[in-house]
């Protein structure tokens, strides 16, 4: 499958720094949504079935109903004031902090967050670390102002901060350090508590800006949850969120919230890229907050998320050959598969499109060519009944491969000693 546009007739006129950058990373995914009769672990895309579709019916009427005018205007750049302060008042319940006025924004959805983080502080050749693997987002957002993305390394802790310690100490001075510390994308993995207090001590010591992205948070499958790194340390963290998978992504709505200073240049790079996020998007979002229809929403999101997640762990139990592994999730909407040996997953997706089975290379989630061995399995939109068959057809896809190896790799054993005749 491809989603590459031609490139051809406008190339001498492209900027360079999107000259070969046609986007295949996220509409990669995006393009799978389209195909009929897929059963897709590809996307990250939450359960439609989670849609609060009559909440939102009722609200649309009572606000066209109300005479309000403000959901249908223009809103202020940094949000709407109401929304603002629900948010704030959420941020406290969750995290422990509330942030003040002049510390959060409301932004169109987390991705746009990050691009005004990108906008605000990178030159490029600027010096960002990311997780590897990390959300192709991010590195989207962060390569389009050109700065040089250096990867750490993850283990079923997360982010290996000790990693990232050594590297400083080594010389390493990142403008920005990105992490997504709960129920990560793509991985499936969360950052222990340990790792946060020195990573964040690592930024108040080398001065570089964490950047935290709290996309899965609040879809953990139990109770309780770490601190988060903007609550350990406001002063170094500016923190992304999104109301895409604890709402609807069809609103385009999220957050950022840091210190002030970066908040107000955030604030002034939104200015020139849309002006303000959607005012009827903020005020459906407000009220369902303030009704305690967002609470209620996650209560069946997650366990909706749990019980799925469960049947596929299950089903990967059961059905992958031997050397396959991956990790356990605790919350979010992904496992990370590490193939047998010698498979290479951008020819396994692709045989799996074949057998009507989505998933995603892991090579896409590093910038730098690794993850060859790797895929990413979501298991948030797979309708439940088809997971089971679903990797079932990838586990057999993987034995296969795996038999074809072998029977190539005994066949040139064979020949290098001169056996065949
Ligand atoms: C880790 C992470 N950050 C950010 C986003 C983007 O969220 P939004 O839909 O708000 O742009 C996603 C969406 O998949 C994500 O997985």
């Amino acid at each position: 499958m491809t989603t590459t546009p031609e490139l051809g007739r406008w190339d001498g006129l492209l900027a360079a720094r999107t000259r070969g950058e046609v986007g295949d990373g996220i509409a990669f995914v995006l393009a799978f949504l389209g195909v009929p009769d897929l059963i897709s672990f590809a996307g990250g895309f939450p359960d439609p079935e989670t849609f609060p579709r009559e909440r939102v019916s009722t609200l649309f009427q009572e606000l066209a109903a109300s005479g309000e005018a403000t959901a249908f205007q223009y809103a202020p750049t940094r949000g709407l004031a109401g929304l603002l302060d629900a948010l704030a008042g959420r941020l406290e319940t969750l995290q422990g902090r509330r942030p003040a006025d002049d510390e959060l924004l409301i932004t169109s959805g987390a991705i746009e967050a990050l691009e005004l983080v990108a906008k605000s502080f990178l030159d490029p050749g600027d010096v960002v670390v990311v997780e590897g693997p990390t959300y192709l987002g991010s590195i989207q957002a962060f390569r389009g102002f050109e700065a040089t993305l250096v990867v750490v390394g993850m283990d079923e802790h997360g982010l290996d901060v000790e990693d990232l310690q050594r590297r400083l100490a080594g010389g390493l001075r990142p403008k920005l350090v990105y992490s997504i510390p709960d129920h990560q994308n793509p991985a499936g993995v969360s950052l222990d508590a340990e790792r946060r207090t020195l990573l964040v001590e690592l930024a108040q010591h080398y001065g570089f800006l964490i950047v935290e992205d709290v996309a899965y948070r609040e879809l953990s499958f139990s109770d309780g949850s770490l601190p988060s790194l903007w609550s350990l340390a406001p002063d170094v963290v500016v923190q992304t969120g999104t109301t895409s998978k604890t709402f609807f992504p069809g609103v385009r709505l999220g957050w950022a919230v840091g210190p002030a200073d970066i908040s107000a240049r955030l604030v002034s790079a939104k200015q020139n890229t849309d002006q303000c996020a959607g005012a009827l998007g903020q005020r459906l979002f407000e009220e369902s907050l303030r009704r305690g229809w967002i609470d209620e929403q996650l209560v069946l999101s997650r366990a909706l998320y749990r019980r799925k997640c469960a049947r596929m762990l299950g089903a990967l139990e059961r059905w992958m050959p031997d050397g396959a592994h991956w990790t356990q999730p605790e919350g979010g909407f992904f496992s990370w598969l590490t193939l047998p040996d010698g498979a290479d997953s951008v020819d396994v997706a692709r045989l799996a499109a074949e057998r009507g089975v989505g998933i995603v290379p892991g090579t896409l989630f590093f910038p730098d060519g690794r993850g060859a061995d790797t895929v990413r399995l979501s298991f948030s939109m797979v309708a439940e009944p088809q997971i089971d068959d679903g990797i079932e057809r990838l586990a057999a896809l993987l034995a296969t491969s795996a038999a074809e190896r072998a029977g190539t790799e005994t066949m040139r054993t064979r020949m290098d000693h001169g056996w065949s005749s």
